[in-house]
Parts: structure tokens; C-alpha cells; sequence
């Protein structure tokens, strides 16, 4: 999420050969400066960064990168320090929070989040999912949020790739694939762990929700593949423990047949479709499989890929968004389409919008508005065909190499359903396929109640939550929790 499955946004944006954009076309990059040899000396500790200025950071290996940081004060939870900032890559800026852990900020690990859309902002996480605070009236402003997942971490925010939220880029550049961004998050957090030698060696986790199921196991690939730089350049590698994908869009092989199944079996609600209906989705079931996998899987073909996802989006996914429901949350109608459905997230694009609260946060005063959805990045990723591929191939590279992989999946959620995530979990081809495959699906407990359903082998986790739709940590706080708590002590759910 946000937002934002990646089902609606396709929706939202229009299916269909209008938008069908020319293939080849890739964004030109500004030439690059010549490295002028930038001196380094690490900060060393983080409580060395005040609240006046901007503290710069700069690395020798990442040339095009900086990262400049303040604290910001009396913001959102008071009971920890947070810090906010830009990371500059040549003419782009990301925005970041960075809030300390409530536990131990010296010790316990380092948590990272993004949402997806493409185009979402992580600031519809913070303020409504998982943050320190919530908002619910841009008047009132945030409240202290007990169950916030810097219980026991600490954790990143960050709007990405530029163009969201409070990130920006002179000259009109847009980032429009994940690879792309992932360099510029794998460098922002090898200058951030190099320089402050407290987290030198602390476990990092990289979590996202939605479209984050295809920029987590990429970005964690990225700083996965990045360690051998680090380390010949006489750094430290990132201890990267584990990639966490809520209501993931990793696979879409995996996605068209569930939304069959989510709609025309009871797998978490009775049928909500007529017989009739469903008769015509089964029957295009294989159909799009076939031609996904000719066009899409076997020889990547832009157009006829493109015109297969738009029949498998046509035929399985539109006639539950016909009936008018909610396809972030089954249980539910959707109210107001403009809020994709969540009326709370008009009052968090409100309270981000103040004047008063751009100061607060420093925001670089080229930023002109926040947008909880940036559509010129989510038709930048449309366009270079970025939501086409898989990402279960980079999954399985970070399970080979001793990363641990939580898949968690709310139940009401149809764009980015369970069964689907449960699908290339068990099909994904790795060493640990068949202990995975072997592994019972039980009940977890949150205090003596039934949570959801996991299984584990190997590394890899998978969990539903109950009666949760796409945004878990909104609809099951407490749950939610539980299961990141568990997760970051190594404990089984
Ligand atoms: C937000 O809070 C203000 C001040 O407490 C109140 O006057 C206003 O009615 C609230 N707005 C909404 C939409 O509830
Ligand atoms: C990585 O973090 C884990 C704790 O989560 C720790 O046990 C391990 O020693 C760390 N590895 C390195 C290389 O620092
Ligand atoms: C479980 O219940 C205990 C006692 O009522 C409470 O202190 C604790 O916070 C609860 N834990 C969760 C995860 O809800």
C-alpha cells in the first residue's frame, strides 16, 4: 500500500490499449559529474546530528549519492528521537523518517518500510498503518499510536522512487523501474550504516506492503549484491536478516487464477460473484495462463505481454470491481474511490499538506504539494512494463543466501490475495521446496486467539492474518504487532 494494490491503481489508471506506450522508450539520465575525490569522515554516532542544520553525509564509493539528515524535534512521538531528511542522487531527492526504536534504539535492529502503488507514498504506512502516530483529523493533528512497530525497532520511512510524497527531482527526471530505484535505496543505506558505527553490523530488515511484494526482494537483492563493493572498498557489509512482504504483488502468474478463487469459492468469504460470472472466469482462467506465461514468462514480448495482462485483468479482476467493492478489503464497500476507498487517508494528505508542517519536517520548499498517490511515477512504472515480471526468482536468491523471507497476507484482500501469495510460496523453485511444501499450515495465536494461519521451513514464513483486508497493520493493529515482534526476536509466529 498503500496503497494501493496494484490491481485498483492498474484499474484506476485504465485498462486497456490506450495506454499502451511505446516500449523502447527509456528515460535519459543527466551525464554525471566527475567525482571530485569528496572527503570522508564518518559522523560516527547519530545523536552527533542536531536539529538546526542539515548534517551531510557522503561516502567515496557512492560518487552520485549524499544523504543529509536533522533531527526533528516534538513530532509524532515524543518518547523517541526521530530524524528526517533527503537522500540526494544527483537531481533526485528522497524524503525519510527515521524513528528511533521505543525499546532500545543502541541495540535492537533497523527496520525499513516502504508502500507501493507504484507511485504510493510511505507516509499512508506511517500515519495510517504501522508509524508512531496516526492521523485521523489534519486539524488535531497526529496521536501517539501504542502498537506502532518501533515497539522494538527502529524504522525507516521512505517515500520512493522520487516523485512520491515529499520526493522530488529537478529537471523532470522520473525513475520508472524498480532496478533503478533499488540502487538508490541499497546506497542511501550503505552511507547511512557506514556512518554511524552503532549500526555497524545490526540486523536490517526491508519491508514493504503491496507493490513493495516487487520492490522488496529487488532492493534486497540490491544491498544483498552491494556487500562486495562495501567490503572492497574496506566497509562493513549490511547484515540484511530479512525481506517482509505484507499483501504482496510478487508474482502475477500467481494472481489471476486467485482472483477466481477469491470471488467464486469461499476461500475467505462466501461467493460474492454469480454462477454465471464465475463460469465465464473459469473458463478464462487458462486462457490468460497460457498466454501470460508465452508472452510475459517464457520470452518477455512488451505488447503481447501487455495485452495478455489486460485480458487476464479484463476477464478476472473487473467484475468483482463492477459490483462496486471494496478490492483492498472484501468485507467492505468502497466509499469514496478518490481515497481509493479509505476515507482517513483525505485527512493524512490534508495534515502533510500544512505550511506549518512542511517547516516542521524541512521539507525542500521545491516540494509544491503531497499527493498520497503520485500517478506520473505509477505511468512512468506502467510504461517500462516494470509490474510484467516476477520477483519470485529474487526471493528465492535471498532464501539460497541466508535471508529469511516473511510473506504475510490479510484475508479480505482480493488485489493482492492470499491464495495467490500461497501459490508461489509453495511453487517457488529453491532448495528449501520441499520442507516448505512438507511444513503443516497451523493456527497462530495472538493471546490465547486465533490470528491466522502459517506455515515455515527454511527461512521462509508465510502468515495470513484473519479478517484483515490489504493494509494489515490498520486493520489488525494488535495482530500485526505480534507477528513483527516475533519476527524480529526469531521466534516461530
Ligand atoms: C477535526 O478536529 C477539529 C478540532 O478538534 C474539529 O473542529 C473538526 O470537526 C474535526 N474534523 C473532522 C472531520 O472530524
Ligand atoms: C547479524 O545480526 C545477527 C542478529 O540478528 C547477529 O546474530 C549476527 O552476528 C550479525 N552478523 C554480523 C556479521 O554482524
Ligand atoms: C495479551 O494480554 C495481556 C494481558 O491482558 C496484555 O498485557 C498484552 O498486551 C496482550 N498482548 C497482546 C499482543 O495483545
Amino acid at each position: 500500500m498503500m496503497l494501493a494494490t496494484m490491481a485498483l491503481l492498474l484499474c484506476l489508471a485504465g485498462v486497456g490499449a490506450a495506454r499502451i506506450q511505446d516500449p523502447l522508450q527509456v528515460p535519459v539520465w543527466p551525464e554525471t559529474p566527475p567525482p571530485s575525490a569528496p572527503a570522508y569522515t564518518p559522523v560516527g554516532s547519530l545523536s552527533a546530528v542536531g536539529p538546526d542544520a542539515y548534517t551531510t553525509l557522503t561516502h567515496p564509493l557512492f560518487t552520485r549519492h549524499s544523504v543529509r539528515i536533522k533531527q526533528t524535534t516534538d513530532f509524532c512521538d515524543t518518547t523517541v528521537k526521530l530524524y528526517t531528511g533527503y537522500i540526494d542522487v544527483d537531481a533526485k531527492h528522497l524524503f525519510f523518517y527515521f524513528f528511533e526504536s521505543r525499546n532500545d534504539p543502541d541495540k535492537d535492529d533497523v527496520l525499513f518500510w516502504t508502500n507501493g502503488g507504484p507511485g504510493g507514498s510511505s507516509q499512508l504506512g506511517l500515519y495510517m498503518e504501522l508509524g508512531p502516530c496516526r492521523i485521523v483529523n489534519a486539524t488535531e493533528g497526529p496521536k501517539y499510536h501504542p502498537e506502532s512497530w518501533n515497539s522494538n525497532a527502529n524504522v525507516f520511512f521512505v517515500d520512493q522512487p522520487i516523485g512520491v510524497g515529499y520526493s522530488y527531482a529537478e529537471h523532470g527526471i522520473t525513475v520508472g523501474t524498480t532496478e533503478e530505484a533499488a540502487d538508490d535505496i541499497a546506497a542511501f543505506i550503505a552511507i547511512f550504516f557506514e556512518h554511524f558505527s552503532s549500526f555497524k553490523g545490526r540486523s536490517l530488515h526491508l519491508a514493504g506492503e503491496s507493490y513493495g511484494g516487487r520492490y522488496i526482494p529487488l532492493f534486497a537483492a540490491a544491498v544483498h549484491d552491494q556487500n562486495a563493493l562495501l567490503v572492497a572498498a574496506g566497509g562493513t557489509p549490511i547484515n540484511l536478516t530479512s525481506a517482509i512482504i505484507g499483501n504482496g504483488f510478487t508474482e502475477p502468474t500467481a494472481m489471476f487464477p486467485s482472483y477466481h478463487t477469491m470471488t467464486c469459492t469461499p476461500a475467505s468469504l462466501p461467493p460474492v460473484l454469480d454462477i454465471s460470472t464465475c463460469v465465464r472466469m473459469k473458463k478464462a482462467v487458462p486462457r490468460c495462463q497460457k498466454w501470460f506465461k508465452a508472452a510475459c514468462v517464457d520470452q518477455f514480448d512488451m505488447i503481447s505481454c501487455r495485452a495478455a495482462n489486460t485480458f487476464c485483468e479484463t476477464e478476472l479482476l473487473i467484475p468483482f470491481l463492477l459490483t462496486g467493492g471494496n478490492a483492498y478489503d472484501m468485507s467492505k464497500s468502497c466509499e469514496d474511490l478518490d481515497a481509493l476507498c479509505y476515507p482517513v487517508t483525505k485527512s493524512i494528505v490534508e495534515y502533510l499538506n500544512r505550511p506549518d508542517v512542511l517547516d516542521a519536517l524541512a521539507v525542500d520548499p521545491h516540494v509544491r504539494g503531497f499527493a498520497f498517490v503520485s500517478w506520473p511515477v505509477n505511468s512512468a512504472f506502467w510504461q517500462s512494463g516494470d509490474e510484467l515480471h516476477t520477483s519470485v526468482d529474487h526471493v528465492e536468491g535471498l532464501l539460497e543466501r541466508g535471508v529469511s523471507v516473511l510473506i504475510y497476507v490479510g484475508t479480505y484482500d482480493l488485489g493482492c490475495n492470499w491464495v495467490g501469495n500461497e501459490r508461489w510460496t509453495l511453487d517457488m523453485d529453491w532448495s528449501g521446496k520441499d520442507a516448505f511444501g512438507r511444513a503443516p499450515l497451523r493456527a497462530w495465536e495472538v493471546n490465547g486467539t486465533v490470528a491466522g494461519k502459517t506455515r515455515s521451513a527454511a527461512g521462509l514464513t508465510f502468515a495470513t492474518v484473519d479478517a484483515a483486508g490489504h493494509m494489515v497493520p490498520y486493520d489488525k493493529p494488535t495482530q500485526a504487532l505480534a507477528l513483527i515482534n516475533r519476527w524480529l526476536a526469531k521466534e516461530p509466529l
